[in-house]
């Protein structure tokens, strides 16, 4: 059996590994973790997410996140699919800001902002793999990329780490860690995985219901750039701390939901809810956990005709995103908490994700 099982894996390094990363060193493979009916895959190449396999509530295993069949899709992706995003998540107006009295000016790839780290951020590199266990009671990877000064424009050597961990009944936990080795820099990872409960090809996730615990957010400009104020979501589309469809309210807005929640349980580094999430139509739902102060609730809206996993083309609100995360661009707002590290410092940052499926239905 354990002969066998290093054949596969050989098998499946062979078979994905030597795709030619640009600049990359590291060897670009797919990993998987797994639990029983419960599994995912994963690769090095931004850490990221590639599926996520869960059964409905009749037993049947689907797959609920976007993404694609081939590794070397998400090397020339522009959606960040299941990657980890840094060095900051998120918008940074004007792609500068001033640490301490020096200025930096970062590589712009969004207009004159800067999205998710710049045009090479840590989505669009290989990372070391540290540990592997693919099987057993605490399946889990952990992958590591040392980010060099100046890389994008941030300042200072920045060691990154990010553990995945399939632990107790269906819970995901990810722990994100980074450590500055000279120079104080601006660190805000994010995981940037697009879920849809009732499967990657069901069609979109406006039926699902959700619930954000966050009587707060982070109003932005019409360049999704806050402007610096934090307004109660009482009376606004944005108001989801009673569960409710995604439907219900998103006809209120232009595109749909892609905006930064503050949430309640207080600031600091404490473990609190920060969403629930409900499909319907499969039976399944997701809580989500983190230490992190914000979360940007996003619905796909600027998906269109990307074809992935299968040939199945995605589409507008084809997922949501739920990424927990320091507040965007809060390098140039002093009011918003702090995402910067100094050297000899440590940035951590938890996710929980807590699966279920409801009971089986009676009629079916
Ligand atoms: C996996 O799913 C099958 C089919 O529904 C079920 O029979 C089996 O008990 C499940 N296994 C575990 C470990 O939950
Ligand atoms: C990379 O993506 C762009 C669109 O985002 C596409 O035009 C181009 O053909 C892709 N390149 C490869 C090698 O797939
Ligand atoms: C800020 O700059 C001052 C003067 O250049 C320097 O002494 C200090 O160490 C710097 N602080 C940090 C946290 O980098």
């Amino acid at each position: 059996m354990a002969k066998y099982l290093v054949l596969c894996c050989l098998v499946i390094l062979v078979a994905f590994g030597f795709v030619s990363g640009s600049a990359a060193k590291e060897e670009v493979s797919v990993y998987e973790l797994k639990k029983g009916n419960f599994s995912m895959r994963l690769t090095n190449w931004g850490a990221t997410v590639i599926s996520v396999v869960l059964p409905d509530r009749n037993g049947k295993l689907g797959d609920v996140v976007l993404g694609f069949d081939s590794v070397k899709d998400y090397m020339n992706d522009s959606t960040y699919f299941g990657a980890i995003v840094g060095r900051v998540a998120n918008r940074i107006a004007g792609a500068q800001f001033t640490l301490n009295g020096t200025h930096y000016k970062l590589i712009a790839n969004e207009g004159k902002n800067m999205l998710h780290g710049g045009p090479k951020g840590f989505s669009d590199v290989a990372w070391k793999v540290k540990k592997y266990k693919k099987e057993g009671r605490d399946p889990h990877i952990v992958f590591t990329y040392k980010s060099f000064d100046g890389e994008e424009g941030f300042p200072g050597d920045l060691i990154v780490s990010v553990s995945y961990s399939l632990i107790g009944d269906y819970q995901l936990r990810v722990i994100m860690k980074a450590k500055a080795l000279n120079k104080a820099t601006p660190v805000n990872l994010a995981q940037h995985t697009y879920w849809n409960l009732g499967g990657y090809k069901s069609g979109d996730i406006l039926s699902e219901d959700i619930q954000i615990f966050a009587s707060h957010y982070t109003p932005v400009d019409s360049q999704l750039i806050p402007t610096g104020k934090i307004e109660p979501v009482k009376g606004t589309p944005y108001d989801f701390l009673k569960q409710h469809t995604i439907a219900s309210s998103i006809k209120k807005l232009p595109n749909g939901y892609d905006i930064n929640y503050v949430l309640d349980g207080g600031a600091g580094d404490k473990m609190k809810r920060a969403a629930v999430v409900h499909d319907k139509r499969s039976g399944r739902g997701m809580e989500l956990s983190t230490n992190a102060p914000g979360l940007q609730f996003y619905t796909s809206n600027t998906l269109k005709d990307v074809k992935g996993k299968g040939g199945f083309a995605y589409q507008p609100h084809a997922a949501l995103c739920l990424e927990t995360q320091g507040f965007p661009d809060a390098v140039n707002h002093p009011n918003f908490p702090s995402v910067i590290v100094y050297p000899g410092k440590s940035y951590r940052h938890f996710m929980l994700f807590k699966f279920w499926t409801a009971a089986p239905s009676s009629s079916s």
